[in-house]
């Protein structure tokens, strides 16, 4: 191993030597991308720039990296750069024509075109307009490869002014970036920022991020979430893959790391670094109910004292989306009425609260997670092979009928059918909630449910504990009655 990196180091020289090419560095992988020591000596924005320029490339099944911009006219803040320090190899002689220019400056007219996360940086990844891209560019008419072909990419950056060295591009923090790893980089579009493909990236590039730094990173970047996790994994990561002695190949297993969580079986307590395990007591509950006003409510019951001297908070999640979040103190039990409103599969989390600067806090380590919140089953219209469910979407009380595949002529039995929704289970028939009803005919078509056809119907009534709906087969013959929706 010391051995072949002499002998390399011995090679580059001598290749310098002989050649008086300088020595740019080429960087082939994620790792050698992480050795670069980013917001220290090269701006984290070219980390943009370069994201940016993998994707608006189009690299073919060869790896013919095709121009889709026209330099000459400042696209992108670019145009023709001479090469006049001598910084990149000297342009090959010929018949075909070579030509290098630089990308990527954010004062040009044209570089209104960049995208907004390059032009207006968040903070952190401001380049103050040092950074470039430099392309190579092959211009050629012959055959298949016709057109113009961008043959080599470079990062490369300005001095600082403190430098004093005018305008040119300093040499010790210019690389060249291979096909490869632009290829790499595409990975992590911006356009295929849906949530399973972030957790697919994730184990592809051998990245340790946990679950809650995925859901941070979805949740902070949005719609540019793989990028966020491309930054992560560049940034954050390098120190820890650095430690691991720098595996080249991505799609390397996940180790366990303190701070990673995986495939946490549901409702169950587990500790991801065992510390908890033996704290965890079986009768915590964490739970989703329903607010007066149809809005989610957190419920919790029991949490360990050794976890609230930690401090922790119930989280609300919608699948793996979190949407709001709570510390409970020192509270051992207690409730909250979030803005959100009920919908099946909504789920309350334990998390340990997570300091940031000042008094920001964030989602920490998972601890224990509650059941997903579901609808009550339905119950038999009787004398008829249908049933009525009540359920919540988005707040409101609904109802669906599920009718036999078999029951064919449901619509004629059904004609003059309909469901009513009441507050209580003590209201009359008769005393159903204005306007609050709808006739089974006129149920929308939902999808089937084994061997039932299914309808729906949504009303405008909130939903909240007592609330029940109920069948009614013709004037105020009732033939189902839901239960009372639960606190
Ligand atoms: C939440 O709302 C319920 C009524 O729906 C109320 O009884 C309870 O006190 C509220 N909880 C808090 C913490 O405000």
């Amino acid at each position: 191993m010391k051995m072949s990196v002499v002998m390399k180091s011995c090679c580059v020289a001598l290749f310098f030597v002989l050649t008086s090419v300088s020595a740019v560095q080429r960087l082939d992988t994620f790792n050698d991308l992480k050795k670069i020591n980013f917001d220290k000596f090269v701006p984290s924005h070219s980390l943009l720039l370069l994201h940016w320029f993998s994707n608006i490339v189009d690299i073919d099944n060869n790896d013919v990296i095709r121009l889709t911009f026209d330099p000459n006219r400042g696209d992108y803040g670019s145009h023709h750069y001479g090469n006049y320090e001598r910084m990149l190899e000297q342009l090959p002689q010929g018949n075909i024509r070579y030509q290098y220019y630089t990308v990527g400056n954010l004062n040009r007219e044209m570089s209104s075109r960049l995208p907004s996360y390059v032009v207006h940086p968040r903070f952190g990844y401001e380049g103050r307009n040092r950074d470039r891209i430099v392309i190579r560019v092959r211009e050629q008419n012959v055959g298949r490869l016709s057109g113009q072909i961008i043959d080599r990419v470079y990062i490369t950056q300005h001095y600082e002014t403190s430098d004093h060295q005018g305008t040119r591009y300093d040499p010790v923090h210019t690389y060249q970036v291979t096909t490869h790893l632009l290829s790499q980089i595409r990975e992590f579009s911006v356009e295929s920022s849906d949530r399973i493909s972030l957790m697919n990236l994730r184990d592809d590039f051998g990245s340790r991020a946990s679950d809650s730094q995925i859901r941070d990173i979805r949740n902070s970047w949005g719609e540019l979430a793989c990028l966020g996790l491309f930054l992560f994994i560049v940034i954050q990561e390098k120190y820890i893959s650095n430690q691991h002695n720098n595996r080249r190949q991505p799609k390397a297993k996940r180790n366990t790391h303190p701070d990673v969580v995986v495939n946490i079986p549901e409702s169950r307590q587990y500790g991801a670094s065992g510390m908890f395990v033996s704290l965890l007591q079986d009768e915590m509950t964490l739970k989703v109910s329903t607010s007066t006003s149809g809005k989610a409510r957190i419920l919790w019951d029991n949490v360990p004292e050794n976890l609230l001297n930690e401090g922790v908070m119930v989280v609300l999640y919608n699948n793996d989306e979190y949407l709001t979040y709570k510390s409970i103190g020192n509270a051992e039990s207690g409730n909250f009425n979030t803005s959100i409103p009920l919908n099946e599969g909504l789920q309350v989390r334990l998390h340990k609260v997570k300091k940031l600067c000042c008094f920001w806090t964030s989602i920490g380590q998972e601890l224990h997670r509650g059941e997903k919140f579901q609808n009550p089953s339905k119950v038999s219209i009787i004398g008829y092979e249908a049933s009525l469910q009540l359920f919540a979407k988005d707040g409101k009380a609904c109802a669906r009928l599920f009718v036999k595949k078999s029951f064919n002529d449901w619509r004629s039995k059904f004609k003059k059918s309909w469901v009513g929704f009441y507050t209580s289970a003590d209201e009359d028939t008769t005393n159903y909630e204005w306007w609050q009803w709808q006739w089974a005919t006129k149920f929308k078509p939902s999808k089937d449910f084994q061997d039932y056809q299914v309808y729906e119907y949504r009303s405008g009534m909130t939903i909240s504990p007592g609330v029940q709906a109920r069948f009614i087969l013709q004037d105020y013959t009732e033939k189902a009655c839901t239960a009372c929706w639960r606190e």
